[in-house]
């Protein structure tokens, strides 16, 4: 990505970036770049992503875990299929939910959880971001469940005042937590994204299993 990169992201956008360079939405972008500054994918990685539709951060994070990886994407709404992801529909809040999830790793702990969850705006600034933190929270819940230890967690929430402790919590968990603004974020926007990395926990190892292992 060089001159015609700086030059397509000025005049269109990563909105018509993404169209162009066939990715489901422009968030695609904003995982790609956290992941190039982070490094949480890694080739055979196994990803479980929350609140995945249409499919963007599913997208890129098949392509970087290929060829022997997997993406497990969860979302109430539908999703249209993708090569090496599997598409679970349902709400992560949910026990049945779990169950499905559970069931698409067949007893394997995946490497990173992702979550963009984003509630329906009520356009009320306090009760939106509660919302969020919450969904950001379940995110967490299923991190600590399945994430297989040193594994990474990357977790979308709306600023305000739930953050501070959210926060405080994913840091008593990871080794390294970092929160970041994506650049293809939109500027106006209060949404952060946690990176989290180094998962202190079991129930996984830390054996260097692929998710292409039985
Ligand atoms: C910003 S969009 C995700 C975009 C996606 N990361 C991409 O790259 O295309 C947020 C998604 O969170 C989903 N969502 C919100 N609450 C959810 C829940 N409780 N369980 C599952 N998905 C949820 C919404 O249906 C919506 O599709």
């Amino acid at each position: 990505m060089g001159k015609a990169w700086l030059r397509d992201r000025r005049r269109d956008g990563y909105y018509r970036m993404a169209k162009r360079l066939n990715y489901r939405s422009r968030a695609s972008f904003k995982i790609f770049q956290i992941d190039d500054r982070y490094r949480i994918f890694r080739p055979g990685g196994l990803v479980v992503d929350l609140g995945a539709s249409p499919g963007g951060w599913s997208q890129a994070a098949a392509e970087r875990v290929a060829p022997n990886g997997l993406v497990v994407a969860v979302d109430t709404a539908t999703m249209a299929p993708l090569e090496r992801v599997t598409v679970l529909r349902g709400d992560v809040r949910s026990e049945e939910t779990r169950r499905d999830i559970l069931g698409a790793l067949a007893g394997r702990h995946p490497n990173v959880v992702l979550s963009d969850m984003s509630p329906n705006l009520a356009g009320n600034a306090s009760l939106d971001q509660s919302r969020s933190a919450e969904l950001a929270q379940s995110a967490l819940d299923v991190a600590r469940s399945l994430l297989r230890s040193r594994g990474h967690l990357v977790v979308k929430i709306f600023q305000g005042e739930d953050f501070p402790e959210f926060l405080r919590q994913v840091r008593a968990d990871f080794r390294f937590t970092k929160a970041h603004s994506p650049k293809a974020s939109r500027s106006a926007s209060s949404e952060i994204y946690i990176v989290a990395k180094g998962y202190r926990g079991p129930p996984g190892d830390d054996s260097e299993e692929s998710a292409s292992e039985e």
